[in-house]
């Protein structure tokens, strides 16, 4: 069964079949109704808030021609409440629905779910765990904004240690050739070493560079992220992490002309909207990727296995 859990287990090949994918199916859309998924439900299992992670997701089901089933304050308006387990929960989901997509607060959720399911589970992000799907979205960001996912310096910006969309990331570009990684980060929010480990052991470099400014200068893609205020243990490291680093117009001017800033969103702070108008700022087209590919994830999901 093809469920997404972790974006470590996916292979240049799998990769390059998503952002495949994904292309098929923005060519699709430009033509109108597609109707792959014609019959079929997503349910949306949602413990944790989101914008476009859900909204993408169902949107794709969509397009489709799929139908979709959602409950996005699950923490709170489903039998959770009751004392429910997760496990319990997605066995009974799998019974309404062909596929289902889950946000958890906690890490290791998604494989927990995966495990009693009968139907695929797609991970929409496991606490500070992984975000697979959004770094396959950020992986063909790149390759539509630059046109190749190989030889690229991606700078690493913000909460490394508790950004989920960063873990994800750094194992799908691992894949790739000639990547070298520049981070930035707070004290308190580097990247853990296990992804360290992983990367170099890839062939990936890994630099630690405090300077966002000089980060800026040799990037290929900023990758900016939000410090993740819910995730910190103590208000005083959450305190002493934020506001550090900020991708403002000095920081653009840095930049070369061929460069892209990216962030998974949403910003608190740490992309100044004066950025927003210089074409390098992909962000906004960052989010409206996320449609194809995961209309390439649930295709992929519920029509190539069957087939
Ligand atoms: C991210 C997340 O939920 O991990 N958002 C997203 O899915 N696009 C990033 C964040 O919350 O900072």
């Amino acid at each position: 069964m093809k469920h997404l859990i972790s974006a470590k287990t996916l292979s240049k090949q799998d990769i390059l079949s998503v952002i495949d994918g994904a292309l098929a199916m923005q060519a699709e859309l430009r033509k109108g109704n597609c109707h792959q998924l014609d019959g079929k439900i997503m349910a949306a299992l949602f413990f944790e808030p989101s914008t476009r992670t859900r909204l993408s997701f169902e949107t794709a089901m969509l397009r489709l021609g799929g139908n979709v089933i959602s409950t996005e304050n699950a923490r709170e308006f489903s039998s959770a409440v009751k004392g429910e387990t997760l496990e319990d929960t997605i066995r009974v989901v799998a019974g309404y629905a062909d596929v289902i997509v889950l946000r958890h607060n906690e890490i290791g959720a998604a494989a927990r779910a995966a495990s009693v399911s009968t139907v695929p589970v797609l991970s929409a992000g496991d606490g500070a765990g992984e975000h697979p799907s959004q770094a396959l979205l950020d992986t063909f960001t790149i390759a539509k904004e630059l046109g190749r996912t190989d030889d690229l310096t991606v700078g690493l910006v913000g909460d490394l240690m508790y950004g989920r969309t960063v873990h994800s990331l750094v194992y799908t570009l691992s894949q790739f050739a000639g990547i070298r990684f520049l981070c930035a980060a707070p004290a308190h929010t580097p990247l853990p070493d296990d992804l360290i480990q992983y990367a170099q052991s890839r062939g990936a470099q890994v630099e630690f560079e405090p300077s966002l400014a000089k980060v800026a200068g040799a990037a290929d893609v900023l990758y900016q992220t939000r410090i993740q205020k819910e995730r910190f243990h103590s208000l005083d490291e959450y305190e002493a992490s934020k506001g550090l680093y900020v991708v403002d117009e000095a920081i653009l001017a840095r930049m070369q002309p061929t460069s892209i800033i990216m962030h998974p969103l949403p910003r608190a702070g740490e992309i100044t909207p004066a950025v927003d108008r210089d074409p390098r700022a992909a962000y906004f087209r960052q989010t409206h990727y996320g449609v194809p590919v995961r209309m390439a994830l649930l295709t992929a999901a519920l029509v190539d296995e069957e087939a």
